[in-house]
């Protein structure tokens, strides 16, 4: 793991601890410290009582079946619809007016849409996806950008028990193909095109060119006209008896469309993530159980109360928009906030400006976000009045110290308290954060389990060298080592869609009987986690996973390069760039676009946010005598440390040379 030892050593140092303010623990949704050890006593009750937040149109008679371990299922025998819980319930409750989304369009202009907006729209998107064939239980690919209407289509299929599969907007024609094609989805639903950065992005043609190399079970595809109404002429083609208008489907639909009632392991969703053999995975959540994690968490978390506008940047492309922006919020009526664009535009305090238009009450971002708005300055945000800011949180990598403090200090006004908060696509709901009421922070730690989840810290030999919850224990002395769930939870992913054997293989063969997110862990003396990022071979690469593989796949894909070798390396901004090693075949003249046009040409095999930011070519790659190359050694040149053990090597003589070339290209 590239970044685990500088790290540790800044984490480590840390001793600046915020406890809560007694104006904000007096408010909090969550006050009562009695919450751990309540949920300690018996997990699986208090994930009922959590699942009674829900509407339910049938109780469930089991709350877990342990029985084909580790196909976990929650609340068996249970029914219940995650739209109907998202927005029906809301507007029988009397909450029909109070506002569900404002969406700010990169342009600079805005849509409000109340709850009972929320639902028309979305009873005629469902109804329109019926109109298209899509019946319970198939897949809807979703490729759209960050706007109202992706949180809308995703709560429609929901509605009719259709799962939906969403495609981040920045991937590539070859990544929707792989996803449309693994997930067997019968229907796309994209748009003429998105705004980001002053350009336009165009969904649609890529859509196009995605199908182009071969869908076969995509039998419609529903354009939205995010641009206007010439979406038929923009970028893309437009084929008849396939591709459908949004303005003439939708709109023309009936505002009356009846909730498909679920069983509470009915798919939800499928998300695909990268996985360390470069398939992505296609990790999927089911209804009951992950709803009750979702709603219960935003709860605790955000400290979500019917004044605020709460705002998370993320995109529904990643699982942060499925659970914080769509199903944990609505499910508790709240007011989100959603934007379409780049931070950037037209000026680098977009953002806060939006906060300052808005009067946001709730930020929840990335680290790399921060580090970039560091590198920005102060003045940016300085110029904006962010005095409506109640509560920051941060998700997606480890975030430091310094990142943290100015965040607080900057963004919060030194009186928000910030929520560090550490999960993944896999787990559905945040497993490792502060309760902004009652745990005192410390800057780069994620504190402690959420109530109801026990951890425990692992050797790499799989003993058990400590048990982590949500019970503040202070060690003898700080514990290093990598991290597992003892438990199964409600929000946990179901597997891997088509894949159970991979399901297995990843995550329950590591350490018997437990859970493996992947992660490498330290307790401080004091008693609070660190998440030291990856110890496999996932880079974080702007809070993003992108696995080196996936990278190397699409590298050694140019008709230029032999063979490829990527790691992850310490990013300023990114926490995690992506540098590539990579031997050209012979017969391959070296010219001085090279470098550029392998970049590119990962840029279009992948999506932008796979793009190396360093492509080193050289004669050969370090190995080991049987032939594997030795990544660690190249981690160790990217980084500029020793080199560490290099017995193994095959030819000791190709890391000198390599690490020569390594500096001179760099300088
Ligand atoms: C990986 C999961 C969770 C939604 C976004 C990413 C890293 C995530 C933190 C945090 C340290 C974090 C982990 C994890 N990570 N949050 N607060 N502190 N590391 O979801 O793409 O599934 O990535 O992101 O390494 O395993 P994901």
């Amino acid at each position: 793991m590239s970044t685990e030892s500088h790290t540790i050593d800044t984490l480590l140092e840390e001793s600046r601890t915020y406890p809560p303010s007694d104006e904000f623990t007096s408010q909090a949704n969550v006050k009562d410290a009695t919450i751990y050890a309540h949920a300690a006593k018996d997990p699986i009750a208090f994930w009922e009582e959590q699942a009674r937040h829900l509407s339910w149109s049938q109780p469930w008679s089991q709350a877990l079946d342990e029985s084909e371990a580790p196909f976990f299922k929650w609340f068996l025998g249970g029914k219940l619809n995650a739209c109907y819980n998202c927005l029906d319930r809301h507007v029988e409750a009397g909450l029909g007016s109070r506002t569900a989304v404002i969406c700010e369009y990169e342009p600079g202009d805005h849509r409000t849409y109340t709850y009972d907006d929320a639902l028309a729209e979305v009873c005629r998107i469902a109804n329109a996806l019926k109109a298209l064939g899509v019946q319970k239980g198939d897949r809807v690919c979703v490729y759209m950008p960050m706007t109202a209407e992706l949180c809308f289509t995703m709560l429609a299929c929901a509605r009719i028990g259709a799962a939906h599969s969403v495609v981040f907007g920045g991937f590539s024609p070859d990544s929707i193909a792989e996803r449309v094609n693994d997930a067997g989805a019968k229907v796309i639903v994209t748009a003429d095109g998105g705004w980001r950065r002053g350009k336009v992005v165009e969904l649609k043609r890529m859509v196009d060119e995605a199908l182009a190399l071969g869908c076969p079970t995509i039998e419609r595809v529903l354009v939205l006209e995010r641009l206007g109404n010439s979406a038929k002429y923009n970028g893309g083609t437009w084929v008849e008896g396939r591709d459908v208008s949004w303005t003439q489907l939708v709109n023309a639909q009936s505002e009356d469309c009846p909730c498909e009632p679920m069983d509470s392991e009915d798919l939800l969703f499928i998300l695909y993530t990268s996985g360390s053999t470069g398939k992505p995975k296609g990790i999927m959540h089911t209804t009951g159980g992950y709803l009750t994690g979702v709603n219960a968490t935003s709860r605790w978390v955000f400290d979500l109360k019917p004044t605020d506008i709460y705002w998370c940047t993320a995109d529904c492309g990643w699982v942060t928009g499925h659970s914080y922006i769509v199903y944990g919020p609505m499910s508790n009526a709240a007011t989100l906030l959603v934007y379409e664009g780049s931070p950037d535009f037209p000026d680098k305090d977009r953002f806060w400006r939006i906060i300052e238009k808005h009067r946001a009450t709730i930020l929840y971002t990335a680290p790399t976000a921060i580090r970039t708005f560091m590198k920005w300055g102060t003045h940016y945000p300085e110029q904006c009045d962010l005095s409506s800011l109640r509560l920051l949180g941060s998700v997606g990598e480890p975030i430091n110290p310094e990142a943290w403090v100015w965040y607080h200090k900057f963004i919060g006004g030194r009186n928000c308290p910030i929520v560090d908060t550490w999960w993944q696509t896999e787990t559905g709901n945040i497993m490792i954060s502060p309760l902004p009421g009652l745990t005192t922070a410390k800057p780069g730690s994620a504190t402690r389990p959420m109530p109801g989840i026990s951890a425990a810290i692992m050797s790499e030999e799989g003993e058990t060298l400590a048990e982590v919850s949500g019970h503040v224990e202070k060690p003898e002395s700080s514990i290093g080592g990598i991290l597992a769930v003892n438990k199964p939870w409600p929000g946990m992913l179901r597997g891997i869609w088509g894949d159970p054997e991979r399901y297995i293989n990843t995550y329950w063969s590591r350490f018997k009987g437990k859970y493996f997110p992947g992660d490498g862990v330290k307790l401080d003396e004091d008693g609070f986690l660190f998440l030291l990022g990856r110890v496999d071979d996932i880079m974080l690469v702007a809070g993003h996973n992108i696995s080196t593989m996936e990278v190397e796949s699409a590298l050694v894909d140019h008709p230029a390069v032999a063979e490829a070798a990527v790691i992850g390396k310490t990013h300023e901004i990114k926490g995690q760039g992506i540098c590539a090693f990579v031997t050209i075949k012979s017969e391959f003249e070296v010219t001085d676009t090279l470098i550029g046009d392998l970049k590119h040409h990962v840029g279009t095999k992948i999506g932008p946010i796979a793009r190396p930011d360093d492509i080193i070519l050289t004669a050969e790659l370090p190995k080991t005598r049987s032939g594997k190359i030795m990544r660690r050694l190249l981690r160790d040149i990217a980084e500029g440390r020793e080199l560490g053990d290099t017995t193994t090597l095959g030819d000791p003589s190709v890391v000198a040379a390599l690490r020569d070339k390594y500096e001179n290209t760099e300088g």
